[in-house]
Formats: C-alpha cells, structure tokens, sequence
C-alpha cells in the first residue's frame, strides 16, 4: 500500500506522515530530506553553482534511509546527515537541487526504488501523488493558511535553537511557495484524486486520525 502526502512547506506534513506510518506499522518515506541531502553534498564540494556537476554527483551519491530507527535516518556516503540537512542554509538553497530535472528523475527513479524494496509506505513531498506514485491508492493533499504554516516553521526553529522571527519566516515561505509552485517538472500541485486537509486549525493528533478515518472507508466503503 503506498499512501502518498503532498503539501507546501509548514502544512504539517512531516509530522503527520511520521505519525501516520507509525500508526499502521509501515515506514515513513521523507522525499525532501532526498533533495536536502543533494543540496548538502553540493554545498560541501563547492559546487552549488554548476547543475551539471550536481547531476553528476547526484548520480553517485549513495543516499540510504535507515528504517530501524523511528524517524529514519538518511545516510550519505554512509555518514549520518539527519541533522546537517535540516540547517537553514541546506533550506536556503534546497531550491537548486530540486530545480534541477537530472537531479529530480534520479530521485524520482530512487524513491520508487525504495517502494518496490518495502512494499508499503507513507510517501511525503511535493510530487508523490502526481509523479512519483501516480497509481498510489490513498492520496492526501494537506494545506494550511500562510499565518499559521509561519508560526509553525518558527516554532520549529525555536525548538532547534535557532532564533527565528515570524515575520521574517513569512516571506520566506511566500518564497519557497513560489519556487515549489512554479518549477518546470516536479511541482507542487494537488492531485485531482487527493484528499485535501485544511490543517490550519487541527493538531497533528487530529490530521493522522482523519487519514485513517478516509482510509478505513477506503477499504470498507
Ligand atoms: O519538505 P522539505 O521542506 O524537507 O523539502 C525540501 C525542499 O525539497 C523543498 O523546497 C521542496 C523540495 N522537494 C521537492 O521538490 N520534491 C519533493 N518530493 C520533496 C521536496
């Protein structure tokens, strides 16, 4: 079963995925963190500038997910880049590795990879539902209002020691909307058969509890 969780930046998604594989035994798979660590692996060979040379290196890169451990960690070349590729300046530039065709069809190719190797998972980013696992059974669309998507992307921050001022986040949000929205393969677009979630007045508890309430009548209609 593949359940597919697409969404901007701060709809709760990462939390609500995790939670939800939890939930029914099956594992979570974090597509951005794909594209996070590309972006980490670019700026530390000091080639973030050259989409070539970060196609190639995209290519090379071995990208692993370790699923014994909750939430999984990814693994780059081996090293342990769970924490390194959440750093605001990875966030910064993420956008060039996901701008990036060569670099998408690699991870694309990857991430279905991963399914046919696990069989069942919550599958969380930008292009699941339309790209990645067009065929996937459950799709969920979670949206949430700007204000409230900026209070929790500053709460988050706060919560990894990182000052951050909502009003400075906003923008930036505004921002990275516009870049998911707008790039030419891989953008951020509701699926015409995805579920859509307005997340901005509902806690994670409640959004996990609501997938599986549309699941169940999924399976049982
Ligand atoms: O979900 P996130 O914030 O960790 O994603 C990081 C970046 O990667 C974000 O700017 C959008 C991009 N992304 C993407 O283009 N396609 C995906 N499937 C997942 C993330």
């Amino acid at each position: 079963m593949i359940i597919t969780i697409d969404g901007p930046a701060g709809s709760g998604k990462s939390a609500v995925a995790q939670m939800l594989a939890r939930r029914l035994g099956i594992q979570h798979l974090d597509t951005g963190a794909m594209y996070r660590a590309v972006t980490l692996d670019a700026m530390e060979q000091g080639i973030i500038d050259n989409p070539s040379a970060i196609a190639r290196r995209a290519r090379r890169l071995r990208l692993a997910f370790d699923f014994s451990v909750t939430p999984a960690q990814l693994k780059m070349d081996g090293r342990n880049v769970s924490e390194n590729i959440r750093r605001p300046d990875v966030t910064q530039w993420t956008y060039v590795a996901a701008d990036n065709p060569s670099v998408r069809a690699e991870l694309v190719r990857r991430q279905r990879q991963i399914a046919a190797q696990v069989g069942s998972l919550v599958a969380e980013g930008r292009d699941q539902g339309t790209v990645v696992f067009p065929d996937a059974e459950n799709k969920f669309y979670l949206d949430a209002d700007i204000r409230e998507r900026a209070r929790r992307r500053t709460a988050q921050l706060r919560s990894q020691g990182i000052s951050a001022d909502e009003r400075d986040v906003l923008p930036q949000l505004q921002q990275r909307d516009d870049c998911d929205r707008t790039r030419q393969t891989g953008a951020l677009v509701m699926p015409s058969d995805a579920i859509v979630i307005d997340t901005t007045s509902m806690s994670r508890e409640e959004v996990v509890a609501a997938i599986i309430s549309r699941l169940r009548r999924s399976v049982h209609p």
